[in-house]
């Protein structure tokens, strides 16, 4: 089979293109995907780059070749002995938490929890734009934050970096609960981020939103400890001083630390760092959120599209050829939602 792979860490350089790669085979609670499009999510450039070695190393059992590449859209072309929910021929999508292989390549093989039927209503290309950028958010919601829907529903929210995949994601399930919502990117993106359900449109090139803001409920920063300093104090001085407020963060120091000192040492440091700012920001929740997987969140994800509550936004479509020019556009960090790798 074709796909691209690294055998090594580095810049984009180190995506080869290869056409005879091993087709994998599915376990008895796996299904064959013949993929048809994946996208590029920030990790895929860090993780390029050697960002989490500390723990992704141990967890694959060859350090490289390394397919990289979380989301897929295509179709199933085998089922495990104990798969009974899909059959040949489907068409699924989905994210893979898998440390051993990912989706830039013609197949893979994903766990059947991980997998589920693709929106009918929408293409290949945009299917693999929203999984990963969808149960992101969705984790950090429910899994970190520990809120239902019900509790989000009417809230104040503030989005930083609407733009992005998860920004252009969060505006539209935020939007779907009837929340009141704030966000930042650059001019050109402003049109985009209102017509997706945004009140407040901050340029964050020419105003500092803490002095804007007041009075929120809740904060997903998708610019965290990657931003200025100072971002995560100004983010908490836009919510209420409450404990129903709460601030949540995709960029923490948790996996650097253990880069940084080695998993043994970096673990409980990272966790007292968090155990920290926890108790700093009393009586605000403070919370460091990890993407994991979910089959309900995908499931509601299908039902959202599904009712064209939440639409695909694709900022440009390469194919998996020129795999290093997509991971150079996201590079830039100003990509307008998705970038996805047609196969
Ligand atoms: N913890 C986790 O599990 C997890 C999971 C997913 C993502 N993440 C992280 O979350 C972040 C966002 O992911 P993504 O997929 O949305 O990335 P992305 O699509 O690459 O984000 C690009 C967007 O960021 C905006 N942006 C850049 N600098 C900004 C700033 N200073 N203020 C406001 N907006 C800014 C850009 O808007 P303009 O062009 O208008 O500037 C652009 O639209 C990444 O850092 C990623 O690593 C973490």
């Amino acid at each position: 089979m074709y796909g691209a792979v690294i055998s090594e860490y580095g810049g984009s350089s180190v995506l080869k293109y290869k056409d005879s790669l091993d087709e994998p085979k599915p376990k008895a609670n796996q299904v064959l995907v013949e993929i048809r499009a994946s996208s590029v999510n920030p990790i895929d450039l860090m993780k390029r780059e050697g960002y989490g070695k500390s723990v992704f190393e141990k967890q694959r059992s060859n350090s490289f070749p390394w397919i990289l590449g979380s989301d897929f859209a295509g179709t199933i072309k085998e089922v495990g002995s104990k798969v009974s929910r899909f059959s040949k021929g489907d068409e699924v999508w989905g994210c893979t938490s898998d440390p051993n292989r990912g989706c830039y390549a013609q197949y893979g093989v994903f766990n059947q929890d991980e997998v589920d039927f693709k929106p009918s209503n929408i293409s290949f290309n945009e299917a693999a734009s929203l999984p990963y950028v969808a149960l992101t958010t969705w984790a950090a919601l429910i899994r970190w934050a520990t809120l239902r829907p019900q509790d989000i529903q009417n809230k104040k929210v503030f989005i930083q970096a609407g733009a992005g995949g998860v920004g252009t994601f969060a505006i539209q399930l935020f939007s779907s609960w009837n929340c009141n919502i704030a966000t930042t990117c650059s001019n050109k993106n402003r049109k985009l981020v209102e017509e997706l359900g945004a009140q407040t449109v901050i340029n964050y090139l020419e105003q500092d939103f803490s002095s804007v803001l007041t009075d929120y409920d809740i904060v997903l920063d998708s610019i965290g400890d990657l931003g200025e300093e100072g971002v995560m104090n100004k983010c908490i001085k836009v919510l209420k001083p409450l404990d129903t407020s709460h601030y949540i963060t995709l960029n923490h120091p948790l996996v650097r630390t253990m880069d940084d000192k080695g998993v043994l040492l970096g673990l409980p440091h990272a966790l007292y760092l968090r155990q920290k700012v926890k108790r700093e920001n009393k009586p605000i929740n403070v919370h460091w959120s990890l993407y994991r997987p979910s089959l309900s969140g995908l499931q509601e994800l299908n039902k959202l599209v599904s009712e064209k509550k939440v639409k695909p936004v694709i900022d440009s479509v390469f194919s998996l050829k020129d795999i290093n020019l997509a991971h150079d556009k996201v590079g830039t960090g100003h990509s307008s939602g998705k970038v996805v790798i047609e196969m």
